[in-house]
């Protein structure tokens, strides 16, 4: 059985997929939500869930990104995870703390990757005039948003979308994407499956 921890920074709702997924036949069992942000909605949601939690202030780290990751370490390495996924994880990760996990390590990011790495995708995609958009779930690497592909899940950009209603849209189908991707790489499956 893997065991999973959960990197989140806000909502939490792609965690509480990938948790309520992580029963019965599923390879993978969730042993810790952590988070950058005491006050992070998902925190609750997690421990609602029965999940163990954790949260490291980054603001209390001010300008000193490695002390932040050993204090999120502390927690993080407790837990033994056998694989790290980022949810909605709003901090970029130092390549010392991404070399841990390094081939154990996924993350879901709202564009079509290659495009769209970093923020304000969706505004992106429409300010571009795309018809497509969606998500995507790769493996972490140390340049940023750009690890191997393991999924994608496609959207229609729709004429009158605005960055909220695309970004609800696609969030919809990261709730279909993101389990069924852990479920394949807890499996050791890693060849891309797009939905
Ligand atoms: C989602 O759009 C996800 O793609 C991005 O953070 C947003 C919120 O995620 N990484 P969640 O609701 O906190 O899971």
């Amino acid at each position: 059985m893997k065991r999973v921890a959960i990197l989140i920074s806000g909502g939490g709702s792609n965690m509480v997929r990938l948790v309520e997924d992580m029963q019965d036949d599923h390879p993978a069992r969730p042993v810790l939500v952590a988070s950058n942000d005491p006050a992070a909605a998902g925190l609750a949601k997690a421990a609602a869930l029965g999940v163990p939690t954790a949260a490291v202030d980054h603001r209390a780290y001010p300008g000193d990104r490695a002390t932040f990751e050993a204090a999120l370490l502390e927690p993080l390495l407790d837990a033994r995870p056998d694989i790290l996924c980022l949810a909605g994880f709003m901090r970029i990760l130092t390549p010392a703390f991404i070399d841990r996990f390094e081939g154990r390590m996924i993350n879901i990011h709202p564009s079509l990757l290659p495009k769209y790495p970093g923020l304000h995708t969706h505004a992106r995609a429409i300010a571009a005039g795309d018809t497509e958009a969606g998500a995507t779930v790769h493996e972490v690497t140390s340049d940023l948003d750009s690890g191997p592909i393991l999924g994608q899940a496609r959207v229609p950009v729709q004429p009158g979308d605005t960055p909220e209603t695309l970004a609800a849209r696609v969030l919809e189908r990261e709730h279909q994407l993101y389990p069924l991707i852990l479920r394949r790489f807890a499996a050791g499956q890693r060849e891309r499956f797009d939905i």
